[in-house]
């Protein structure tokens, strides 16, 4: 008997498997994938783990694509598809996966049943692993993402892969930024949108003689960034461009005239000084510990409000935050300007109410 049902079991799995998998909405118009366009006017948004306490806050007429990092939720595939927004899987990779052919199609497989099974439309891909320029792993990023976007539009008619690029394809010594030496040319080539993820600006910085303080996501950089991206020959009309809500709060070891904030060394894949010392804090947060005691001044360098915060706590203890929150319109009209696909917001957990009013309607 025990053997009879064990064996029912297994039939009923076998068949299970193939099934198509149940639309989990109210309304099963909702598991169709979104077919509008998404070449131009677009917004995603990145979304860390939440529940519906912050997908309540999301005005769905201000954003076109969702994006997922790490976290499945049938409930915001519903609310997302019910708004005509596209929902996509974040899809970290790294070299490991590129390590055979085998192994890069056993990782394609698994996110196309990923999208399959959770009715995405479509998935964006990161990888952060340096790499040396022109190398074997260089090449076969370029063809696995070639692969990926190939398999995606076979099997999921409709589906966008999207490719996470850093902020620019250089550092300011010419190299290329965090020893990512991609062919950027080609992956935007074969992904329907290249993301330039604005921030993290600072990941190496190549100060002397001391490290600095400084703006994530300064307006010049990117302006110049977004020249480099042309000139290497990436269409810009197919790049949509990243903005971090986030806030860098450093601990000053010194503090000089002008706001010069220095702070402890750090290496950073061939930098002496970089950002991952700093504290990252989401700017909904950071708002609410904004206080009297603080001096607020506009850096022109980087076009960039600098808070800087004398911590009573412990005596003399000095902190500097470095935020972009004033950029909006300016990046806004770099976007206009370039006729870029669209902005990102790296996270939408991250904002309040009046980021939100500063974006675009959408829809
Ligand atoms: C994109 O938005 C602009 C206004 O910001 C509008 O003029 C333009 O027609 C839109 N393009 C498309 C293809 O919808
Ligand atoms: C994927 O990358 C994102 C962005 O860096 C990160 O937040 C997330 O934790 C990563 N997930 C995994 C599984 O490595
Ligand atoms: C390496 O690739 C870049 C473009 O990605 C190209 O400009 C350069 O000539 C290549 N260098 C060598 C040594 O092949
Ligand atoms: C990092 O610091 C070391 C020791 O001070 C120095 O020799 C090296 O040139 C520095 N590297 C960079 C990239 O600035």
């Amino acid at each position: 008997m025990q053997k009879l049902l064990l064996l029912i079991a297994l039939i009923v799995c076998i068949v299970d498997a193939d099934q198509q998998p149940k639309c989990p909405c109210d309304d099963q118009n909702d598991c169709k994938r979104i077919m509008t366009n998404w070449k131009t006017n677009q917004t995603i948004g990145y979304v860390l783990e939440s529940d519906s306490n912050i997908w309540s806050t999301f005005k769905w007429n201000k954003l076109t694509m969702i994006a997922l990092i790490d976290f499945h939720q049938p409930k915001l595939m519903c609310l997302a598809h019910h708004n005509k927004i596209r929902i996509m899987a974040f899809g970290n990779f790294t070299l490991n996966d590129l390590s055979s052919s085998d192994k890069m199609h056993e990782w394609i497989e698994n996110r196309i049943k990923e999208a399959q099974n959770n009715f995405y439309d479509g998935i964006n891909l990161f990888i952060d692993d340096p790499v040396e320029p022109n190398s074997t792993f260089s090449q076969r990023i370029t063809d696995f993402v070639s692969l990926t976007t190939k398999h995606f539009h076979e099997k999921l008619p409709g589906s966008i892969v999207l490719f996470n690029a850093p902020f620019s394809p250089k550092n300011e010594k010419g190299k290329a930024v965090d020893g990512k030496n991609y062919d950027y040319v080609a992956i935007s080539k074969s992904v329907d949108l290249m993301i330039a993820m604005d921030f993290d600006q600072r990941s190496q910085s190549f100060d002397e003689p001391k490290c600095l303080a400084g703006a994530p996501e300064s307006l010049y950089i990117t302006i110049g960034s977004l020249m480099a991206y042309k000139n290497i020959g990436v269409d810009l009309n197919r790049m949509i461009l990243t903005l971090g809500f986030y806030v860098d709060e450093y601990l000053c070891i010194e503090y000089h005239q002008n706001y010069r904030c220095i702070i402890q060394p750090y290496n950073y894949r061939g930098a002496n000084c970089s950002s991952k010392i700093a504290n990252r804090i989401p700017w909904n947060v950071y708002k609410t510990m904004i206080g009297q005691c603080w001096i607020q001044v506009w850096d022109e360098h980087s076009n960039h409000d600098i808070y800087t915060y004398l911590d009573n706590s412990i005596y003399g203890q000095i902190k500097q935050y470095w935020s972009d929150y004033p950029a909006i319109f300016k990046k806004m009209i770099l976007i206009d300007e370039n006729q870029m696909s669209g902005i990102g917001v790296w996270m939408l957990n991250y904002l309040d109410d009046k980021i939100w009013s500063q974006l675009p309607e959408r829809q």
